[in-house]
């Protein structure tokens, strides 16, 4: 069996000020054609699987039925990042189906238009990592020197006789490199990592063994698994940096399906004008306009306008992202869109 996970404790500090710490990114309606939110859109192509699991954070554990009413509620007992979310899902996931289950980890802040082509490739990714005990990833044919993803590096092309869905060996994976070194490895044909994993319980928790993880699975292995205790025992990490940057048997599964994550401003250009090229996506002036934002622009060209039911005027600028939810205003030039997390940062030690 297959069990889909959905990872949706993140905060999307990024989106900020439309995220905020009670209104977290995966329950917003962001780059879509109708008001399902990402969590939802998510939940929804997940027909691959047999089951369903959504893993979050307690502060956010209530409002997920809302947003996916099929699935199985995971709660984390603390909020550690993805690193150990996705290991107590996978164990979680163990004892969600009769039969060792091959997990299929989702982010839930990714926009796929096409349903169809991407439930193919995660059956296909599936299929790789039940056959061959490898943590699988999803590749991304890369468009720019994007520093907010992954990167993998391809080896060898197995798999593809027969009915064998093809692969290739992962060589090696960086987690958000710096800008000159994502140039380089665009140079040489890397792809960027989807965020998205395919792998069974033992061969994660195979590879999650003298990681930061390790105390987690120690915790969760046993006969008496303690997951309170597990979490407790291990810092903030990613799956990236803790597993995949590390593992010694993984696999990348071509991701042939159009991809976006919609976790920084930047991405609702790209997205509002691939799914609408001539108009209502972007005004005249081709501004990106996303919620409920009302614009007016003067000489102004290229920029992402987002807000709840405000009226925004730009006068000569370009590049920038101008957002403005409840009492707060955001200004950033597009290519520093991922830095808005610094922003969030200081906020928050400023409490
Ligand atoms: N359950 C749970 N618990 N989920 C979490 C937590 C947590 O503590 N922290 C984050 N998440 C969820 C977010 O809500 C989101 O759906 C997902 O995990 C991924 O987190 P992001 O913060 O969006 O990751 P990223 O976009 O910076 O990077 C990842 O995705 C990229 C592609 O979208 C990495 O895997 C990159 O390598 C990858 O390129
Ligand atoms: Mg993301």
């Amino acid at each position: 069996p297959v069990v889909a996970v959905i990872l949706a404790g993140g905060t999307g500090s990024r989106l900020y000020p439309a995220s905020r710490s009670d209104r977290p990114k995966q329950f917003l309606a962001l780059g879509g054609d109708d008001d399902r939110s990402l969590l939802a859109r998510t939940a929804a192509r997940t027909g691959f699987a047999d089951a369903t699991l959504v893993a979050t954070r307690p502060e956010f554990a209530a409002e997920v039925p809302e947003h996916a009413p099929d699935a199985e509620v995971v709660v984390e007992p603390v909020g550690r990042d993805t690193g150990p979310a996705a290991l107590y899902a996978t164990h979680r996931a163990r004892e969600a189906v009769d039969g060792d289950p091959v997990v299929v980890v989702l982010p839930a802040d990714h926009h796929v238009p096409d349903a169809d082509a991407f439930e193919a490739t995660m059956a296909r990714g599936a299929r790789v990592a039940g056959d061959t005990g490898r943590l699988v990833a999803f590749g991304v044919e890369p468009t720019r020197p994007a520093t907010g993803y992954g990167y993998i590096e391809p080896g060898e092309e197995r798999g593809g006789t027969g009915s064998a869905p093809a692969y290739r060996d992962l060589a090696a994976f960086h987690e958000k490199p710096d800008a000159d070194t994502a140039a380089e490895y665009l140079d040489e044909g890397h792809y960027w990592n989807a965020g998205i994993f395919a792998w069974t319980p033992a061969a994660l928790f195979r590879e999650a063994r003298g990681t930061p993880l390790g105390p987690l699975a120690d915790a969760l292995d046993g006969d008496d698994p303690d997951p309170e205790a597990g979490f407790w025992a291990v810092e903030p990490v990613s799956v990236d940096y803790a597993v995949m940057e590390r593992a010694a048997r993984a696999a990348v599964v071509p991701a042939d399906f159009a991809w976006d994550d919609l976790g920084s401003w930047d991405a609702l250009e790209r997205v509002l004008d691939a799914g609408d090229p001539d108009g209502d996506g972007t005004d005249a002036a081709d501004n990106a306009v996303a919620g409920d934002a009302e614009v007016l622009s003067v000489d102004a060209a290229d920029n992402v306008v987002a807000g709840d039911d405000k009226h925004v005027s730009l006068v000569g600028v370009e590049g920038l992202c101008v957002v403005a939810y409840d009492d707060r205003v955001l200004v950033v030039p597009k290519e520093e869109a991922q830095r808005v997390r610094d922003a969030v940062d200081r906020l928050k030690e400023a409490g």
